[in-house]
């Protein structure tokens, strides 16, 4: 979604603007902008990529030490030059960028239209700086005073940097809903929706909290406080990640680089969890919160789709090995169905970015209800990290790729350790069990690497199904979610329309669409239903679909059915999906490659959605 950056400081602003809304390309966006103050407030903005803006810019005097930049992606008004951050007040003595949606922007903007303010753009960000500059003009009252009684106003989510023609060296901030960050550095500051333009310049950052504006003057220390003029104290943090964490590092795509580190990102998502002899998993989260977990009657785990695929194989994970009865459901259906939701429930809320705005509402409900609420994340500092009462990261580094990738397989292998933790402790499942999965676990990044090595014949197949309309995903019991991860990620890098389903419900209708010109990814590894889905597999063969089947190495009787064999190396039947998935991955990526898609940046999508 939406991108932040901004600068005070004695560099030229503008190349630390544009070079920090590159790293934000990958949120996803479709206009750009950048405000630049000197001995005036200057804007400029068009639509279409920041190289776009960059050559708009070459030859305007962009010259500075204070600016702010955005990428928009459309929510209130077309993506166009004037709907594009940043937007002027009525005098165009102030400017603004936004991320989020102001909810109440129509009252508003009447209310505004009747005291003689009028708009150029279709936006809600537009209503919002009209507002502060009418409050600022009559109640004769400060920037901070205005900016503070505007927020107080407005209904909906926001991160929004703020730059005044009459005040040379402040930049004004805040946030609620949508992340901000802050990053200090030597005699400068930098501002951003997340910490990848920042972790170049410095590694200190503040990640401002709900209601909170930073006000950062040159010269000065950061100073905080919240709409309700309360002073905050600014707790400094230190990034974890590393500059070439943000590279393609000789990869086409980031996408490719995050499906080839994933032996790398599995291994670190349960380094230092399990003891040498196999035998304790140690999570800080659970150790600290065990009765929660011990007393829970049910699981809950609320998240969206990546992250609810991996919630799905969590569902199978803890209702094998913990006994525990668990229900997944999507965040966004969640929030707004009055759920029955007990105090000692436990919500599990998995996601990525830690960003997600309907995690997060489902996070807010399921607290107001008194439940306990686990966070797995991938972003350190989130705002669902933050939000929840504990937790665990899954340590997969930064993921650029829109489509998510690496950090489904990281969620898996933190499921798959506190599914065996609770079971552990809730003697459900015994010593030698334990011991045997988590030696397992400890071969899968060995395995990853082997399945990797299927890339060049996955090639060749994308090759024979790049022009296919339709793909048809099946699986069963924990290569269920994963024919549904395996669909998602094809339509969402290649536009080709594609359905997971459970194999057996085929026959129930989707049956009805096999011909000649559909393929048939089936997962059909080594399993308690491999039989089953032989059958399946029969049903498809009987129509004249085209069989694509991942099997366990070794397999003889699906390589006599299928049209295409993928062998993956064998491995503990609830570890599968961290090998099944690969493949998968990897022919959506050839498919798109082949289709000439932005397989990073595909279109309409967002990395990190904060707006519902
Ligand atoms: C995955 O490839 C998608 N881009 C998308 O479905 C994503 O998983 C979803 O938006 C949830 O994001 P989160 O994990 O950051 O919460």
């Amino acid at each position: 979604m939406c991108g932040i950056v901004a600068y005070i400081g004695p560099q030229e602003a503008h190349p630390i603007l544009i070079k920090g809304l590159k790293r934000l390309e990958y949120r996803g966006y479709d206009s750009a902008g950048i405000a630049i103050l000197n001995d005036t407030l200057k804007v400029f903005k068009t639509k279409g990529k920041v190289a776009d803006l960059e050559e708009f810019i070459r030859e305007k005097d962009v010259h500075g030490t204070i600016g702010m930049a955005h990428t928009r992606w459309a929510t209130h008004g077309e993506p166009n030059n004037v709907n594009a951050h940043p937007h002027f007040s009525q005098s165009e003595e102030l400017a603004l960028i936004h991320n989020g949606i102001i909810e109440n922007y129509a009252v508003i903007r009447e209310e505004l239209r009747q005291n003689g303010y009028s708009f150029q753009s279709d936006t809600d960000t537009e209503v919002l700086i009209q507002l502060i500059e009418y409050i600022k003009k009559k109640s004769n009252a400060s920037l901070i005073e205005a900016v503070q009684s505007a927020l107080t106003q407005v209904v909906g989510a926001y991160a929004i940097v703020i730059l005044s023609k009459t005040d040379k060296d402040t930049i004004i901030a805040a946030r609620k809903g949508s992340p901000l960050v802050v990053g200090i550095g030597e005699n400068e500051f930098l501002l951003a929706s997340d910490a990848t333009p920042i972790v170049e310049y410095t590694k200190d950052v503040v990640y401002l909290d709900d209601e909170e504006i930073a006000i950062i003057k040159r010269g000065e220390s950061l100073k905080v406080k919240t709409i309700r003029d309360v002073e905050k104290f600014p707790v400094v943090s230190k990034l974890e990640i590393n500059l070439s964490q943000l590279e393609k590092e000789g990869y086409d795509h980031f996408m490719l680089k995050e499906i080839f580190e994933q032996p790398k990102t599995i291994r670190d998502s349960y380094r230092g969890r399990i003891n040498c002899n196999n035998q304790v998993i140690s999570m800080a989260g659970i150790i600290d919160h065990v009765d929660r977990f011990m007393n829970a009657d049910r699981i809950i785990i609320t998240a969206a789709g990546t992250s609810w695929h991996a919630g799905l194989v969590g569902e199978y994970l803890f209702e094998e090995i913990a006994r525990i009865p668990v229900e997944v459901e999507y965040s966004s259906e969640f929030r707004y169905r009055n759920p029955v939701i007990y105090p000692n429930d436990v919500i599990i809320a998995i996601s990525q970015s830690g960003e997600t705005a309907d995690t997060l509402a489902a996070i807010e409900l399921g607290k107001q209800k008194g439940a306990f609420i686990y966070g797995i994340c991938n972003v350190v500092g989130s705002s669902i990290a933050r939000a929840t009462d504990a937790g665990s990261y899954t340590h997969a580094g930064p993921e650029i790729g829109v489509a998510s990738t690496k950090a489904f397989t990281a969620q898996v292998t933190v499921l798959v350790l506190m599914a065996l933790a609770l079971g552990q402790r809730k003697g459900t499942i015994d010593d030698a069990s334990i011991q045997r999965i988590l030696s397992e676990l400890q071969e899968i990044p060995e395995k990853v690497e082997r399945t990797l090595t299927l890339s060049p014949v996955i090639r060749d197949i994308s090759r024979m199904f790049t022009y296919s309309r339709n793909f048809l995903y099946l699986g069963r019991g924990f290569n269920f979610p994963v024919a549904l991860e395996g669909a998602l990620k094809l339509k969402e890098i290649s536009y080709i329309h594609a359905e997971g389903y459970p194999a057996a419900e085929m026959k129930h209708g989707p049956i009805a669409l096999i011909d000649r010109e559909m393929p048939v990814v089936v997962i059909a590894t080594n399993s308690g239903t491999y039989e089953k889905i032989i059958s399946n597999i029969q049903e498809v063969k009987a129509r004249k679909g085209k069989i694509i089947a991942i099997v366990t190495e070794g397999d003889v009787t699906v390589k006599e059915l299928a049209d295409f064999c993928l062998e993956i190396p064998s491995t503990e039947e609830m570890l599968v999906p961290l090998l099944a998935t690969i493949p998968l991955q990897i022919l959506a990526y050839y498919i798109a490659v082949f289709r000439d898609c932005n397989v990073d940046q595909p279109r309409n999508l967002a990395k990190s959605v904060t707006v519902e």
